[in-house]
């Protein structure tokens, strides 16, 4: 199996269009350390033909353009794709939004847990992917789901997947009180595990999440690699920044540093490799000249870049 990161950015990128913030200025300037890299996405081959992406970024077209395995093969039909499937681990706009490039009546298929799903349905605009030509599957949280395209053949990419402390999509948050409690724990927000048909190893992909648990820290002990949500540093990152109001928590995302973060959550678990994706362009390990970037790789972790590949 090969699993390829093709955007290591959390909603926003690196640089953001509109942050003037000294990160999106390094990148923007080719400073020496501090990488561009796209929107939150992961895709996965059994075979090395097809590619299961799993969520698509507002950044898909850039992101096809530069992975060869994801363009049509040179002998291929006049109209064609070597993605048969995408997965969503939740509605955000960084993990959905790409959809709409994929447009053009093209088949493949979309999972999606019962909510991800919905929001896609009560959103007309995703009907441009019209449900007869790109079929909608959920995604129940199971064990080993092999993840079939558009004429069900199977991608030989098998998925288990599980809900994970998150929240709703920030758009769903419209006409409610902004300081109400929209975390949620029940499928607004998956992980997934990436495997082969017949494998218990492969990469858990947890680009969003909001507080390590028993249950996780049981699910993930032995994990051969791990994929996980690094978008803060700290929980208060945008705000010191000065360039949000909300925390990492209101966010949904815990944040790396700190009694409460994700290194020490994680510290004594069994792990194989720890890769954080989906970095904000606040965190300051996107520069890896860092204090910070030295620290997280003192305890154990990688930060992903666009590009990244895991072999197995
Ligand atoms: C998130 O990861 O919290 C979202 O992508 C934020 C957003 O929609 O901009
Ligand atoms: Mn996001």
């Amino acid at each position: 199996m090969r699993v390829k990161i093709i955007g290591s950015a959390a909603g926003g990128g690196l640089p953001q269009w509109n942050c003037n913030y000294r990160l999106s200025r390094a990148a923007r300037s080719g400073m020496l350390g501090v990488h561009s890299r796209t929107q939150s996405c992961v895709t996965a081959s059994a075979d090395g033909t097809g590619w299961v992406l799993f969520n698509a970024s507002p950044d898909i077209r850039q992101q096809i353009a530069q992975t060869p395995e994801l363009q049509p093969a040179l002998d291929g039909p006049l109209r064609s794709t070597p993605i048969r499937a995408v997965v969503l681990t939740n509605a955000d706009i960084d993990h959905v939004a790409g959809l709409l490039s994929l447009r053009e009546r093209q088949p493949f298929a979309i999972y999606g847990t019962a909510q991800v799903l919905a929001t896609l349905e009560a959103n007309a605009i995703f009907n441009v992917l019209d449900p007869a030509i790109v079929p909608r599957r959920l995604l129940a949280p199971t064990e080993e789901l092999p993840i079939r395209d558009a004429e069900d053949g199977e991608t030989g990419i098998v998925v288990d997947s599980f809900p994970v402390p998150g929240k709703v999509a920030l758009y769903l948050e419209q006409g409610r009180d902004p300081g109400a409690d929209f975390s949620s724990d029940t499928g607004h927000t998956i992980g997934v595990r990436i495997t082969e048909a017949g494998s218990r190893g492969g990469v858990f992909y947890i680009p969003g999440c909001a507080r390590i648990d028993v249950a996780l820290r049981a699910r993930l002990t032995h994990a051969a690699c791990l994929l996980f949500d690094g978008t803060v540093y700290t929980d208060d990152e945008m705000i010191a920044a000065r360039v949000g109001q909300k925390t990492g928590a209101r966010m949904g995302h815990i944040a790396m540093s700190g009694e409460a973060g994700s290194i020490a959550g994680l510290a004594d678990v069994k792990i194989g490799r720890r890769i954080f994706v989906h970095i904000n362009n606040t965190n300051p390990v996107l520069d890896e000249n860092s204090t910070e970037r030295a620290a997280v790789k003192a305890a154990g972790w990688e930060v992903a870049s666009d590009g990244m590949e895991i072999q197995f």
